[in-house]
């Protein structure tokens, strides 16, 4: 089964970015392992990453279009943008919301979430595992 694994804006700076939050994996070591994860539980994973808004929008439109499942870390367009949340409101197949820091310890402009009405569940501190655990409920759902 195809799965998108989405990544919004500053997740290509992994392993550059403050790397006491984010730790020093880089958005290809991400990658490797959600396909590697993919290839052993029967997903196709199908792992993006962009800082152009337009460009998220439109992959979570072809994912309701195809209903494709979502594992999405919309970054900082989490916690702002309605947009992001709209095109989120289409999907019907599963959509879970990803973060690899714990956004509830954090500044609290980052409580908020434009996703999270929308996803079937909500993953934030686990850093990697997060995402990998993500993608084992999509298998099994
Ligand atoms: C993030 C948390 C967001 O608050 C932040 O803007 C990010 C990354 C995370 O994965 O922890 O860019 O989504």
């Amino acid at each position: 089964m195809k799965t998108y694994v989405l990544n919004g804006p500053n997740l290509n700076r992994l392993g550059k970015r403050e790397p006491g939050i984010y730790g020093s994996q880089t958005l290809g070591d991400l990658e490797e392992s959600c396909v590697a994860t993919g290839e052993h539980i029967g997903l196709e994973v199908d792992f993006r990453q962009t800082n152009a808004e337009h460009e998220l929008l439109e992959w979570l439109h072809q994912a309701a279009d195809e209903r494709i499942p979502v594992v999405l870390n919309a970054a900082a367009w989490t916690h702002t943008s309605v947009a992001v949340g709209d095109a989120c409101a289409q999907l019907e197949a599963p959509l879970i919301e990803v973060h690899l820091s714990n956004v509830h310890k954090r500044e609290p402009f980052r409580h908020h979430s434009y996703v999270s009405a929308h996803a079937d569940g909500v993953i934030a501190g686990l850093g990697l595992h997060g995402y990998i655990a993500a993608l084992h409920y999509i298998a099994a759902a």
